[in-house]
């Protein structure tokens, strides 16, 4: 356990606050002063700090450059009304970077340092935190493997960093997306479950190919027969189907969404129909022919909930019905935000006040 007490601060010279347009904001373009920092040696965690958002200097030979051991999480801060700042579940992304670091062959983070460390840091910068609606203040806690080693092996230094960006909404509106058929994102047994970098290096070449034909993103299928829906490049995938919820079946190919879960729990709680399940392909097709699929959106932090409105499906477009006709994914969305904002009953637990 690391006596967290002891943070050192550092302030910026330099803010970069008045010199933002928060009024134009998207996803991942700027950064917020700050950066929470701690390093890993000697077996432990120490060396808590918080910095001005700075470059970070390495050898050419750091290990991550070259195997890509590297793990990352990405969640939100918004303002409440009465000036609260809330985290949405900042401990099941805790717990989800440990899962990660665990299959990665990385050390685990000790709960009360990365707690104690983004509060700091977001009190710090809390002036960051936009207004605006559908705008957050979106974290970005990820480790790396820091040695200085070109042999195969996991690293026995690493570097935790948190820096914080204020973003609008990942997808302006409604996306088209294309079922994959040729490339696969994750294997069975691999590291499809966890957000480590390689997963989004592997997706680059299938969306540029994607997005060369005018989708934006691809709705990955299993690897071994191309059968089953597997998730969205950055989201969790959910259909509607007649008037029951169906998506696919958490895996170790498949990233434990905590929008995801946050989604299913609204649902149920609701009393809706909900399937964890394998959806084929075909099912889906079948449905829209009959005319029973009557959604179909993503999940994800960074996505939110985002409405599919065309699917792909070896160069046929099937069109979806149109947004406002989506009660349901609508009603969720509204609910979801609203608990986030502070707006309505956090029944769940899943605010964090700061
Ligand atoms: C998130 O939803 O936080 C993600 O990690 C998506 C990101 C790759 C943009």
């Amino acid at each position: 356990m690391i006596n967290t007490q002891n943070i050192e601060i550092e302030k910026t010279k330099h803010s970069k606050l008045s010199q933002t347009d928060f009024t134009n904001l998207e996803f991942g373009a700027v950064y917020s002063d700050h950066m929470f920092v701690m390093d890993y040696k000697d077996k432990q965690w120490g060396g808590l700090r918080i910095v001005p958002f700075q470059n970070i200097s390495m050898s050419p030979a750091t290990s991550v450059l070259h195997y890509g051991q590297t793990i990352f999480e990405g969640l939100k801060a918004y303002r409440a009304d009465n000036g609260d700042i809330l985290l949405f579940r900042p401990l099941d992304h805790h717990k989800r970077l440990n899962k990660s670091a665990k299959r990665l062959c990385m050390p685990e983070l000790d709960e009360s340092a990365y707690l104690e460390g983004i509060t700091e840091l977001i009190k710090l910068d809390r002036a960051w935190i936009p207004n605006q609606p559908g705008c957050s203040l979106y974290l970005r806690p990820f480790m790396y493997a820091s040695d200085e080693f070109i042999g195969v092996k996991p690293s026995s230094t690493y570097k935790f960093i948190v820096f914080t960006s204020p973003v609008a909404g990942y997808y302006k509106g409604t996306v088209k997306v294309i079922i994959e058929t040729e490339y696969v994102r994750a294997a069975e047994g691999g590291t499809g479950f966890t957000k480590s970098g390689g997963n989004y290096a592997a997706s680059l070449l299938p969306a540029k190919l994607a997005a060369e034909k005018g989708y934006q993103q691809i709705m990955w299928t299993d690897s071994k027969e191309h059968k089953y829906f597997e998730e969205s490049g950055t989201m969790n995938l959910m259909f509607i189907i007649g008037d029951t919820l169906v998506t696919p079946p958490l895996s170790t190919s498949i990233l434990a969404g905590i929008t995801r879960d946050s989604i299913l729990t609204l649902a149920k709680d609701w009393g809706v129909k909900v399937e964890e399940r394998r959806v084929s392909v075909d099912e889906v097709v079948k449905a829209y022919e009959n005319g029973t699929l009557k959604d179909a959106f993503g999940t994800g932090t960074a996505a939110t909930i985002t409405q599919i409105s065309t699917i792909n499906y070896k160069g046929t477009d099937l069109v979806l019905p149109g947004e406002e006709t989506r009660e349901l994914s609508n009603k969720l969305n509204k609910a979801l935000n609203d608990i986030k904002l502070g707006k309505a009953e956090d029944k769940f637990g899943w605010i964090y006040r700061i």
